[in-house]
């Protein structure tokens, strides 16, 4: 990924500490739609006075006057470029001094949602990673902390920002941070809002207020949200120790915003989205998504605030870990086993993805272009991951003093993965040199793994030789061996377990372990948990895979059992050889099992994705064939219903929740496996079903899918009608309405569905839930926005060009959707590469999106 000779470079390497301290910030914002006033007043003073002041400052701010320590500096010793503003040293004392500024700025045309922006009439602020530099002239690095003062002049009612207010008048609001923090973590909201209001005693009796703002008539959506922040305000005492330390903790949803929410401190700000809901209009996933993400964002308040980062090469520190504590949340509150699979898949489908592609990059990045690139899967999902791997390394207890020690050592600072690992190392005494390449080193690593039996030696010995080998990716083609915890555990031949889980520690290219006094072979239950986040490889016929799925004691190794079944079925099918009845036949077994609980029969029963497949087989050098492998999917998924149509029909009645809809856990699983049964059936009863529930349910879980049914079917016209009708008004459901009908599209027809769609009034495209909802809908079609003709690609890049003028971020983001071009056949690859090279060519394209196109054509 390394692009040398490109000036916009930066790199890890080049690190320097900014030579100022920076002691205090005093804000004051005078809110206007157009021209709005910020006088910034900042504390500092030299660590080297040899060195000039260099400020961040966009070129959308307007400097109106400079002062130092109350005079105007020389003219001739302050230069401003497109993104700086320097005062040369001469210009400075050699002693504390402050500095003030007066800028005007221009939320209302600022459609990039950075910085101070309208979102719906209401003045709000996105600053991670570099936003701020677009409110008012500043050090905008995270390393550099000061507590802030803020005032707000505004008329709107409700005026917000960090911290503690400490004054609330008419048209006039003051608000105190006292805990020091970097300007990514700034917030203020000025709007027309009403709040859920309720208060969290924290367990050493600090009274906090707690609201959830929303505009008005969105307050009976929000009471889930706010429930969500005590349980996860408890959690983190309860499991972690960790206690809020403000009077008040404000969130606030809006309806503009770029991705899913934001950590500020005392101040988080949330895509509606992740905020809203109700049985109506969110489904199970919504509601699962939004306890999660609303937890993530508070537990930064430690893991991110309180410590943060100290340059944004770090941004793995807070967020892998952040996802990583989300997901220990999620297991506690609900389903532990069914979290870890969901959460596996997510990884495969987007993290793997990303690794196997031109777009591969370390957890840790080395260098960019632009920051906002970096919130990818890499950086967060398989962040977590490693952090999951330390733990297993280290085991619970090491665990837990290494993260008492990294709060207790860090406290009040910006710390690196260096400062990370050197607490586990001090905790537990354990070299963690050979494990950072996990940090550095970007690619899934290939394990194979070969059994050898030896029926006469110790009693029955089984050896297990496992080599590793990650591919090569960009800029880096050497990679040497990590350690990789490896979970395994044994089932004798009658399906009891003989070996409890053992974590195997790998830590050469290959190496053997060996279990004595066995008997007889027993099976291999590898990779228990997905100990770690690698492809495994092993030898294995699919007798033996449904042997696993009906006796494996680990749930993941059990589903995983099932998931290769399926997946050796499609890659079979996709490539015109008969297969799948092995799977068939175990799945039905399985589904039968009324001992095993709903959600987890539910995930057995779904088939791996056409995205999955795809993935699969590129990373075993086979050429995915889109089309191929989508009616390899139908087909097996018809045959599963004709199969099991009697059992799939039971599940679906008996599985039926009763009385007024609830999003708890177990109401939800049991949904969940209703609707796996459903999409079998749908299949094979023309849609009758699904139209029955679409007109019945009360619940948008239920019509949503029976939605996703009928559309499959040809026949979702009448019911996308009504759902428009009923829910026009409602931005988040017509999202949902705008998405379903391209994702669950004919691929023949997918691309043309999507033009159609563009063209509406209600296409409301700079809206980044809108336009993520269409185009996102077509990059999840998988065969229909790889069709031959090139027609998904070249819509996705007619809109990605002409949102880049508008929201550079997202059209950035949104590119994503081409990075694994390389792996399609010729015809495909050549339609990619000329829609890649449209945008490259592109007229005054922004540095976000031509950095991951150039990656991307590299
Ligand atoms: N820190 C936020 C989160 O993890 C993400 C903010 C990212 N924003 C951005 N513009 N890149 O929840
Ligand atoms: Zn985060």
């Amino acid at each position: 990924m390394t692009q040398p000779n490109n000036p916009d470079t930066r790199y890890l390497a080049d690190y320097q500490p900014f030579p100022f301290i920076l002691e205090e910030t005093r804000l004051d914002f005078d809110l206007a739609p157009d021209a709005t006033r910020v006088r910034a007043n900042l504390k500092m003073r030299p660590r080297d006075a040899t060195k000039d002041l260099v400020l961040d400052g966009g070129s959308a701010v307007e400097l109106l006057s400079l002062h130092i320590d109350g005079k105007v500096p020389d003219p001739a010793l302050v230069a401003r470029d497109d993104e700086t503003l320097t005062i040369a040293a001469a210009a400075l004392p050699d002693a504390p001094f402050s500095l003030t500024t007066e800028v005007r700025i221009d939320p209302s045309s600022n459609t990039a949602f950075e910085g101070l922006y309208l979102s719906g009439g209401m003045f709000c602020t996105q600053c991670e990673a570099e936003g701020f530099r677009h409110i008012t002239f500043y050090p905008d690095r995270p390393d550099v902390m000061a507590p802030f003062r803020v005032t707000i002049r505004s008329e709107k009612p409700i005026l917000l920002s960090n911290g503690n207010p400490v004054s609330v008048g008419d048209g006039v609001a003051e608000w105190h941070d006292p805990w020091p923090k970097p300007a990514y973590l700034f917030a203020l909201v000025a709007g027309d809002l009403v709040a859920v209001r309720d208060v969290f005693t924290t367990r050493s009796g600090r009274r906090v207020d707690l609201n959830v703002w929303v505009r008005p008539g969105d307050q009976d959506r929000a009471g889930f949200a706010m429930e969500s922040l005590i349980k996860s305000m408890k959690w983190d005492e309860d499991v972690y120790g960790r206690e809020y330390d403000l009077d008040v903790f404000n969130i606030v949803a809006v309806d503009d915003f770029n991705m899913g929410a934001m950590e500020n401190k005392g101040l988080n700000i949330f895509n509606s989205k992740l905020v809203l809901a109700s049985p109506e209009t969110a489904t199970d996933a919504d509601y699962e998504r939004i306890e999660s993400v609303i937890a993530h964002e508070y537990f930064h308040n430690w893991t991110g605030n309180r410590i943060t980062c100290r340059d944004w090469f770090q941004l793995c520190l807070k967020e892998g870990l952040t996802v990583f504590r989300d997901q220990q949340f999620t297991s506690d509150m609900r389903s532990a086993p069914v979290k870890r699979i969901e959460d596996v898949r997510a990884l495969r489908a987007r993290q793997f993805r990303e690794d196997q592609g031109p777009l591969a990059h370390p957890v840790r990045p080395d260098n960019y272009q632009e920051i906002n690139n970096f919130y990818t899967a890499t950086v967060y999902e398989k962040g977590a991951e490693v952090i999951g791997m330390l733990k297993r390394l280290v085991g619970d207890d090491g665990y837990a003093r290494a993260l008492d020690l990294y709060f207790e050592r860090h406290d009040g600072e910006a710390a690196t993965i260096e400062d990370w690992l050197k607490v586990f190392e001090d905790a537990t005494g354990r070299d963690l040199t050979q494990f950072k390449r996990w940090y550095t080193d970007a690619g899934t690593p290939h394990l194979t793994m070969a059994e050898d039996w030896d029926e006469a030696a110790s009693g029955g010995q089984l050896t297990l030789t496992f080599s590793q080998r990650t591919p090569p990716t960009p800029g880096q083609d050497d990679k040497p061996p990590r350690v990789i915890p490896v979970a395994v555990g044994l089932i004798g031949p009658n399906g009891d377990e003989v070996q409890a889980t053992r974590m195997l520690e790998m830590t050469e290219a290959q190496q053997s372990f060996s279990f004595d006094g066995l008997g007889a072979r027993p099976v291999v239950s590898a990779l228990r948990g997905f100990s770690a986040p690698v492809v495994l490889d092993r030898n294995i016929d699919d007798a033996t895979r449904a042997f696993l799925l009906a006796h494996d004691t680990d749930p993941f190794a059990r589903w995983e059992a099932g998931r290769d079944l399926a997946m050796s079925a499609l890659i079979s099918l996709s490539q015109g050889q008969a297969a799948g009845a092995d799977y068939i036949d175990a799945i039905g077994r399985l589904a039968a099992d009324d001992g095993a609980d709903p959600a987890f029969r539910a995930l057995c029963l779904m088939l791996p994705g056409d995205e999955e497949i795809a993935t699969r087989l590129a990373a075993e050098g086979v050429t995915p064939d889109p089309d191929a492998i989508h009616s390899a999917r139908d087909d097996l998924a018809r045959r599963v219903a004709d199969a099991h149509a009697d059992l799939l029909s039971d599940l679906y009645d008996s599985m039926a929740v009763s009385g007024a809809y609830s999003p708890d856990a177990r109401s939800a699983e049991r949904r969940s496996l209703r609707i796996a049964a459903l999409g079998l059936l749908n299949r094979i009863d023309r849609g009758d079903r699904a139209e029955v529930l679409f007109g019945t349910a009360g619940n948008m879980t239920e019509r949503m899918a029976a939605l996703i049914c009928l559309i499959r079917r040809g026949r979702g016209q009448a019911a996308l009608e009504a759902l428009h009708d009923q829910f026009d008004d409602n931005r988040l459901v017509m999202d949902k309405w705008f998405s379903v009908q391209v994702m669950a599209a004919d691929p023949a027809q997918a691309s043309g569905i999507a033009q159609r769609l563009a063209a509406r009034n209600d296409f409301d495209w700079k809206n980044p839930n809108r336009f993520r909802a269409l185009l996102g809908g077509l990059a999840g079609n998988h065969a229909g926005f790889h069709a031959a003709d090139g027609s998904g690609y070249d819509f996705t890049a007619d809109w990605l060009m002409r949102m880049d003028k508008v929201n550079p971020q997202i059209a950035a983001r949104m590119s994503t959707a081409f990075e694994t071009w390389p792996r399609y056949d010729a015809e495909r690859r050549e339609n990619a590469r000329a829609a890649l090279q449209r945008m490259a060519a592109m007229d005054g394209i922004s540095r976000n999106l031509r950095e991951m196109v150039s990656r991307m054509i590299a």
